[in-house]
């Protein structure tokens, strides 16, 4: 095995983002640096709790930095409506948390791992709305050096969830999510164009029915929970969207998209988080780059979803 790769993850846990967390944890692949949390599905109280309650549940330890409280203008509107008020409805059985938080905040730490990390050589997979690398970046432009890559859940080019234009993390802080798209740092976009194909199926969990491990329960759990249906025709279970992150980072193979400019608009309004693609580079001046992924294989990305989570004893 090839050298596990550096990552920090920075989540706002909810039911997908504790699904990436699991899978991530269960990638032998990756050397998790640290978890920032962010305010997003519920609040930072909450986000903290839940994700010291996966990584107690994967029984990993990891660093797990709280974050901003905060959108950086904004005020914090949560997904309570979907992921239940606690952020991990369905999860109510975990015991309550004991893995440790740490006194160093999300920002700084993401300036310290970035500012030691030789060229190029710490992924961040962001999960939840951008506030925290936004805030890292205007505090310590310098840090873009050590970052490999960006990948990141958010944006639709074509429909938006939380709006018809803006999906919620992009509206949820759609200043952080342009400054981060103008950091100049490697941008890897999954938009919803991409994650809505990533439907949580009877069929694509078959692997989890009837394993009796923690891990298993829990996700068909919270997903059972999560209940929704995806909005295409036809949809037969739940958008698991942020586990798209992780698993473009594990299996480049499964997704594809093309290069264009992007930006996100920040004016107030019926655009506000909007994700604007420039396919054809007709924008003037020329946007900021990346690469934004629409298509994936679901059938062969929750075969592998499964068979990691199926590694958990
Ligand atoms: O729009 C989907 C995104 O918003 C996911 O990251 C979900 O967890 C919520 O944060
Ligand atoms: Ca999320």
């Amino acid at each position: 095995m090839s050298t596990p790769q550096k990552i920090i993850i920075d989540c706002d846990p909810g039911l997908d983002d504790a699904i990436a967390l699991l899978l991530a944890f269960g990638s032998p692949e990756l050397d998790i640096l640290g978890i920032t949390v962010a305010a997003g599905n519920v609040g930072l109280e909450r986000t903290v709790i839940n994700t010291r309650q996966l990584v107690d549940l994967a029984g990993v330890a990891v660093p797990i930095h709280p974050g901003c409280p905060a959108p950086l203008f904004r005020r914090l509107e949560t997904a309570a409506h979907i992921h239940g008020d606690s952020g991990l409805k369905g999860a109510e059985h975990l015991p309550p948390p004991r893995a440790p938080v740490s006194d160093e905040h999300a920002v700084p730490a993401l300036i310290r791992h970035l500012r030691a990390a030789a060229p190029g050589q710490i992924i961040l997979a962001c999960t939840g709305p951008l506030t925290n690398l936004a805030a890292a970046l205007i505090q310590a432009p310098d840090i873009v050096t050590g970052i490999a890559r960006v990948v990141v859940m958010g944006g639709a080019v074509a429909q938006g969830n939380a709006t018809p234009a803006a999906e919620f993390n992009f509206l949820t802080d759609p200043h952080a999510a342009e400054i981060v798209c103008r950091s100049g740092a490697p941008l890897e976009i999954i938009p919803l164009d991409l994650t809505w194909q990533a439907e949580a199926s009877p069929a694509r969990l078959g692997p989890l029915r009837g394993v009796d491990t923690e891990v298993a329960r829990t996700v068909l759990s919270m997903i059972a929970a999560y209940g929704r249906k995806g909005r295409h025709i036809n949809s037969d279970g739940p958008p698991l969207h942020d586990p798209c992150v992780i698993g473009h980072i594990l299996w480049p193979d499964l997704m594809q998209g093309q290069r264009g400019g992007v930006s996100v608009d920040v004016l107030p309004g019926p655009n506000e988080g909007r994700l604007t693609a420039d396919w054809w580079s007709v924008a003037k001046p020329p946007l900021p780059q990346a690469l934004v992924l629409t298509e994936i294989d679901a059938d062969g990305f929750f075969a592998r979803l499964c068979d990691r989570l199926l590694r958990y004893k």
